[in-house]
């Protein structure tokens, strides 16, 4: 195969010959170009299969999140593998590394911002995608077990956030994590063991920074690895959904991965890396005073992304709040596929019009009603005060939990007498307590000042 033959050739054609090339020819290809061309196409054929949907290739279906999400996590492993020349894990060291680092290393600050960033955009690009699976149907089957996949994903880039937010051994690591890994404490029994296994003894010290050390630069990523290229692999041999149209069927119609889908991503890569450079140069990951364990600060929050747990646990019982909703809350996510299983939705984004309405509506009673309950448990309820005799797992735990789930089934149920099919009433739940959950978020990273007290943000 020379330069000058491969222009004028179908698609088609040369694509057959590319993978022939390789399979059949081991001896390289005549000039340098086309031997890089041949290695290129042969690695995009082993990611990708030799055509796609042409609808699927619509920006708006997919908004590019999965490819995201790869693009992240090569930006994090390259930033981390060049952050470990110059961190120290040990406490008396690593604050001082990171300082160095940004002063004294040739765009050390550069890489340390591209790092924090990206990581931190992985976790709320996770939610997008998995956002974007849910209210298009993607994880119809075949695909249930790919979600299943995805949702382990996700709690791994949880995992490496908070484990990589303790290196620094600044104070805003320090009580972070200290608060992060005190939820972990009220696990019924296995609680307290689990607690000091992940801190290597009764508090954050250094054993906690080795653990995490460990867990982040090589347990976590290795298995997001492993996972990642399982997923991308199920991804590509289900096929990817189909976007449609209502009441229509997904069309057939497909192009070439070469050039199509490539020539997408690859700008869609150039953007998102200019993004992330442009970003890291004039914002600055955080770095407070080096961590003193003598002195917490007020208030002492969680990560961003467990404030929304903190949050709960204001208004619950501890084991309720730390424990069973938040576990509730996974096993739902985990079973989800399992009980949702319309094919007929499959691709067509919340699934008809009358579910975009009610996802519409649903996101709007969630945001108002958490809002509104949030104020009222803060200035009015509080039924441990007006019930003293009774147990505070009863009053802070069972009966709200049971008023929470009846408020659910409720909601259900109006839907389901609105005419919506199974499938869409239970979207709307999803978006019900999705948004709950997104404004305890935001209540508790821009709401709470001094003693967790509500304040306004500025
Ligand atoms: C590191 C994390 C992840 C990576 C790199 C990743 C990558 C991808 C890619 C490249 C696709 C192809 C379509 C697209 O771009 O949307 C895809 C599809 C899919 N992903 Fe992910 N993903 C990740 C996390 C997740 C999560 C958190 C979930 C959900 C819980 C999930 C569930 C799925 C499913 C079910 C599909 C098939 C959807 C369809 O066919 O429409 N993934 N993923």
């Amino acid at each position: 195969m020379t330069d000058e033959t491969l222009p004028q050739e179908p698609q088609a054609t040369l694509l057959t010959r590319v993978k022939d090339s390789v399979i059949r020819d081991p001896l390289p290809p005549a000039d340098d170009r086309g031997r890089m061309r041949v290695v290129m196409n042969s690695l995009i054929l082993h990611l990708h299969p030799a055509k796609v949907s042409k609808p699927a290739l619509k920006f708006t279906y997919t908004f590019g999140l999965g490819g995201l999400l790869l693009l992240l996590f090569t930006i994090l492993s390259i930033t981390g593998v060049l952050l470990i020349f110059a961190y120290t894990p040990s406490p008396d060291a690593a604050y001082a590394s990171m300082v160095a680092l940004q002063t004294e290393v040739y765009f050390g600050n550069l890489i340390r911002n591209l790092h924090h960033w990206s990581g931190n955009l992985m976790v709320v690009v996770g939610v997008l995608h998995l956002l974007r699976v849910f209210f298009t149907g993607g994880y119809a089957p075949p695909r249930e077990f790919n979600w299943v996949m995805g949702v382990m994903l996700l709690l791994l880039i949880v995992g490496a956030n908070f484990t990589g937010y303790l290196l620094p051994w600044d104070q805003l690591a320090y009580w972070a994590v200290t608060v992060g890994t005190s939820l972990l404490d009220y696990l019924p029994w296995i609680g307290e063991p689990l607690t000091r296994l992940l801190l290597g003894g009764p508090e954050v010290g250094a054993a906690t920074l080795t653990n995490f050390y460990g867990l982040h630069i090589a347990l976590i990523p290795l298995a997001i690895a492993a996972l990642v290229s399982f997923h991308i692999w199920r991804v590509r041999k289900d096929t990817i959904t189909v976007p449609k149209a209502i009441g229509e069927k997904p069309s057939n119609e497909k192009v070439t991965t070469i050039p199509h889908l490539v020539s997408l991503e690859l700008v869609f890569a150039l953007v998102w890396i200019a993004l992330l450079l442009a970003w890291s140069a004039f914002v600055n990951a955080p770095l407070e005073e080096a961590a003193n364990p003598a002195h917490s600060p007020n208030p002492a929050k969680a990560a961003w992304y467990f404030m929304g747990f903190q949050e709960l646990l204001l208004h619950f019982h501890p084991l309720f709040g730390a424990i069973i909703v938040p576990g509730l809350a996974l096993g739902g996510m985990f079973l989800l596929p399992y009980l949702n299983r319309d094919m007929e939705s499959e691709g067509v984004w919340f699934r008809s019009a009358q579910g975009r309405w009610q996802t519409g509506i649903s996101l709007l009673l969630g945001v108002v009603g958490t809002v509104g309950l949030v104020l009222l448990d803060e200035f009015w309820l509080d039924l441990p005060g007006w019930l003293p005799f009774l147990p505070s797992y009863l009053t802070n735990g069972w009966v709200p939990l049971a008023a929470l789930l009846l408020l659910v089934m409720g909601y259900y149920e109006t839907m389901k007498a609105l005419k919506s099919t199974t499938c869409e009433a239970r979207q709307a739940v999803f978006t019900l307590l999705l948004a709950g959950f997104v404004t305890l978020t935001v209540i508790g990273i821009f709401f709470r000042g001094e003693g967790m007290a509500l304040v306004w943000p500025w």
